[in-house]
């Protein structure tokens, strides 16, 4: 990979307030098509904008970045674009984790991802049990991802342990609720990103949003980085939030 200056982060590094960011990174389609390029190019560039700002994360202090690779939904495309989007995601497991875990990452996939195929579950299993005990930052990888999907097997996980006599369903709270989440343990989301002009969440984290603040750039997501990051998180450092209150 071309080596690039790397941009000076200082300013917003200590004082943004962001333990968790999430990014629904869009635009990777209309990015190759403004270069007269196919959709593949515009995923393979999304994989090093994906390189750049896990990086950045990690520079900036967040906790937690987790990142939209592949929904529920992505089955629609047409099955060379979802062999392309795999394969991206199989490459970028197997080239990068040597570096995550060097940097003490933790990785986790979240999302129905014992759906896909077996040897991508055995290297995302391989991966994360690997970077399991670091105590670095969780990059967080959705997979096969709904949130709609994730709040029903939540419901019934929760309804199996009430069927079997372990919690009382009348006692079930957001706790459970949360615990029983594909993103339990992670920390409360801070700030949702959407890159490409789209103003929606398109299933994404919709409990964990509750009172994440949004942020929204034209940017496509392959041109989005380090700098673009900061930026969001210097506009999160701004808003006010009352979670309800006064
Ligand atoms: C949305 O752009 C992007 C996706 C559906 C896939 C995102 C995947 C990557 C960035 C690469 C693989 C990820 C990792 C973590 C290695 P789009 O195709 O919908 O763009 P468009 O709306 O402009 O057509």
């Amino acid at each position: 990979m071309a080596t690039q200056a790397k941009p000076d982060l200082t300013s917003v590094a200590s004082d943004h307030g962001a333990r968790h960011v999430a990014i629904i990174m869009d635009g990777n389609g209309r990015w190759a098509k403004k270069r007269l390029l196919p959709r593949v190019a515009g995923h393979r560039a999304g994989v090093e904008a994906v390189r750049r700002v896990a990086r950045a994360a990690q520079d900036l202090g967040l906790e937690c970045l987790t990142l939209y690779a592949f929904s529920s939904e992505n089955w629609k495309r047409p099955a060379s674009e979802v062999a392309d989007l795999m394969g991206l995601l199989r490459h970028f497991i197997q080239s990068d984790i040597d570096e995550f875990h060097a940097n003490g990452v933790r990785l986790r996939v979240i999302g129905n991802y014992r759906a896909l195929e077996p040897s991508l579950v055995d290297l995302i299993e391989g991966a994360m049990a690997r970077t399991a005990g670091n105590s670095g930052p969780i990059i967080a990888i959705a997979l096969n991802y709904g949130a709609q999907d994730e709040m029903v097997q939540a419901v019934q996980s929760l309804a199996a342990r009430a069927a079997a006599g372990e919690i009382a369903a009348e006692a079930i709270g957001a706790a459970d609720i949360d615990g029983a989440l594909y993103t339990a343990g992670l920390p409360p989301l801070d700030l949702m990103v959407r890159t490409s002009g789209e103003q929606r969440l398109s299933n994404f984290m919709l409990w964990q949003a509750a009172y994440a603040e949004l942020y929204f750039t034209d940017t496509l997501w392959p041109d989005f980085g380090a700098d673009a990051l900061a930026q969001a998180l210097d506009a999160f450092r701004m808003r006010d939030r009352r979670f309800g209150g006064l």
